[in-house]
């Protein structure tokens, strides 16, 4: 069956224009001699206007509505004379919409729409955001298809806490108890230990898939992981989600400034395609939702992305005008506001912060040559946004790698594993890690990232 997406294009025919088209009632007009009704059918933006000679035809449809309109293709006669517009001959209500329907034709608040999260996506801006993910989705896998790497699933439940922030969540299952015989036997004891856990020992839901794509780095060469993570972070804030979804690749054979080679050349690959293949729906949102969204867009794509180390960084912050609520030092973690002083610094260029402090990263970055107390690591920082991407060289060398997380304290055995792919034919390699809501942020201008996914989770909502 005909989408709308396609109606603007069909050529019409003189002696056969009827068509049928199945949709949502997005609106209702009626005159004095004529009604009006808009349809989307949630395959673009567009909405099919449908005129009715006969305002009677239209007579119990409901805004909200689901609906099978049958009629005559034509081009419209009001000031849109470009599009065209269906004369309607015969309307069936397929899904009644009683009045009380929470989604009104008007403007809510997205706090109201994320309530109703199971209506919301039949709103424009909804609705456009879930075909933009979608693209991006595809644009993704096209990407590294090109460059020959080979898509992994690693786990969801695993052992290990790869960022090592203790914001993991529990796997709390246990091993079911035997089933209770019958015919009870006299002699059996009720237990009243606490049974085992399920996997023998501790698990919990994974916060990144990279220790696991080194796995198959180291057979593979190049490998990329898209997956849901889970973190149980208390930040209640517009960047952060408990479940969401990371696009990691993982090469062999890499130095930093070729990881940063192809985070830049990914970045631009996906915002360039999503600019021409996404071009309505970005349209809509630099109307609607950001009017500077297309400009900072096509900045992007055009402009080389900055590379400072992060003790440059931090002069330029000590440098600034700027009082700052956190402090600035040598040696502090980035927050918000600073981040958002270099990417304005820089025009709203994007900028990589490289060669972060040892102590405020994780364990298997790779220290620099240069500067032990440094690593060989990349932010990406965007407008608007922030922190985008996070990545690194991991340390290759296996004793060098062992002293580090002595010093660090961790549960070594527990990390056999990862040891012994050092130990056995180790290859350098790297990688980074794109958060995927908050490219759509970026791509869309969406202020939250709880409305960039289809279903948030966040601290005190798991509705739906
Ligand atoms: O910087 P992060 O924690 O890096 C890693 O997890 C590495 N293992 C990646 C790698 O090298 N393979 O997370 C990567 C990105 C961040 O830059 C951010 O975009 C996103 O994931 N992110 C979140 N997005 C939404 N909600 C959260 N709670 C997020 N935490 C991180
Ligand atoms: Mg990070």
């Amino acid at each position: 069956p005909l989408r709308i997406k396609d109606i603007q294009q069909q050529s019409i025919d003189a002696n056969n224009n009827q068509i049928t088209i199945q949709g949502w009632v997005r609106n209702v007009r009626h005159q004095k001699s004529i009604s009006f009704l808009e349809i989307n059918d949630g395959s673009s933006i567009a909405h099919l206007q449908v005129v009715a000679e006969n305002p009677e035809s239209l007579k119990g449809v409901k805004h909200g509505a689901c609906v099978s309109v049958t009629g005559n293709l034509v081009q419209s006669k009001g000031k849109n004379a470009e599009l065209k517009e269906l004369n309607l001959e015969s309307i069936k209500v397929i899904g009644d919409c009683p009045e009380d329907f929470p989604l009104q034709p008007k403007l809510h608040s997205m706090e109201f729409l994320r309530e109703i999260a199971h209506f919301r996506t039949r709103s424009n801006t909804l609705g456009a955001v879930l075909r933009v993910r979608n693209r991006s989705t595809q644009l993704i896998h096209n990407y590294f298809n090109r460059h020959g790497f080979i898509n992994v699933h690693t786990p969801i439940i695993t052992a290990g806490d790869c960022e090592g922030g203790g914001e993991q969540f529990h796997v709390s299952s246990t091993v079911p108890p035997p089933p209770t015989s019958t015919t009870a036997t006299k002699n059996t004891t009720p237990t009243t230990n606490t049974p085992p856990p399920f996997f023998g020992e501790k698990a919990y839901l994974t916060v990144s898939g990279q220790l696991e794509a080194e796995i198959f780095a180291s057979s593979h060469g190049r490998v990329y992981t898209f997956g849901p993570t889970f973190r149980a972070e208390k930040s209640n804030t517009s960047r952060h989600l408990s479940e969401f979804w990371m696009i990691e690749p993982e090469i062999a054979f890499i130095n930093l400034t070729d990881n940063l080679d192809i985070a830049e050349d990914f970045v631009k690959y996906l915002v360039k395609n999503i600019l021409i293949e996404c071009k309505d729906d970005i349209d809509f949102f630099n109307k609607r939702v950001d009017k500077n969204l297309l400009a900072r867009l096509e900045k992007t794509v055009a402009s080389p992305f900055i590379r400072l180390p992060y003790k440059d960084a931090i002069q330029l912050l000590l440098s600034a005008k700027e009082k700052f609520e956190n402090p600035v030092s040598m040696g502090i973690d980035l927050a918000r506001e600073h981040e958002k002083y270099i990417t304005n610094h820089y025009d709203g260029v994007p900028v990589f912060i490289t060669h972060w402090p040892k102590n405020i990263k994780p364990f298997y970055m790779r220290e620099s040559e240069e500067d032990s107390n440094t690593v060989e690591n990349m932010d990406l920082l965007v407008p608007e946004i922030g922190e985008l991407i996070g990545g690194s060289i991991r340390e290759e060398r296996f004793d060098h790698l062992h002293k580090r997380m002595s010093e660090m304290g961790m549960n070594i055995d527990g990390y056999d594993w990862y040891n012994d792919l050092r130990k056995y034919g180790s290859a350098p390699h790297g990688g980074f890690g794109l958060g995927f809501e908050r490219f759509l942020q970026y791509v869309t201008g969406l202020q939250n990232i709880r409305d960039v996914i289809p279903i948030p989770r966040y601290p005190g909502f798991c509705k739906f």
